[in-house]
């Protein structure tokens, strides 16, 4: 297990088309250790692949924020086959340093997808549950919370992290 580098906007891998899993073997196993892995030490509810650079279908969350029994759930090739209801509240990213902003997601989700062994599966998610569940897939279709946003708050977003970029490349030279 590694604890990998997670890649932030606007690295362009984090736009980039991610394939379905269709070989369900250790390496996917390696995969999903180190996404959860890697997660707990950010730390954060959930971590999609593209966000360490594996363009492949797999998330793992973990909504539970319990120090002692981990167990992260792993979902690969995950869709949402039904929603209903509305939330908004504060949301926040692994990939989006330093922001958080209120977005607006479905309350209840049915969800279905394959276990490590490939073996497929469906689920109700509700409240936040659905919400981090909702962010991943984002994840998986190339796309980040800031674009929920309107285009004035993304655009002062963008001009916020380029002077905090600035400011750290100039702190390191
Ligand atoms: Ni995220």
């Amino acid at each position: 297990m590694a604890i990998k580098k997670i890649l932030t906007y606007p690295d362009p891998v984090l736009r980039q088309k991610v394939e379905t899993v269709t070989c369900f073997d250790d390496s996917l196993k390696q995969l999903a250790h180190d996404l959860a892995e890697t997660m707990y030490a950010a730390p954060g509810a959930g971590l999609a692949a593209n966000q360490i650079g594996v363009c492949l279908r797999v998330v793992v969350i973990d909504i539970s924020a319990s120090e002692d029994e981990k167990k992260p759930l792993v979902l690969v090739n995950p869709e949402i086959v039904e929603q209903e209801g509305c939330q908004v509240d504060e949301e926040g990213c692994l990939s989006v340093i330093d922001f958080t902003a209120k977005v607006e997601r479905y309350t209840r989700l049915l969800v279905r997808a394959k276990d490590l062994d490939g073996k497929t599966w469906e689920f109700p998610a509700e409240d936040f549950f659905a919400r981090v569940i909702q962010h991943e897939l984002d994840h998986l279709h190339g796309i980040l919370f800031i674009d929920h946003l309107s285009p004035l708050k993304r655009t002062l977003y963008k001009r916020r992290l380029k002077k905090l970029l600035r400011e750290q490349e100039e702190g390191s030279s």
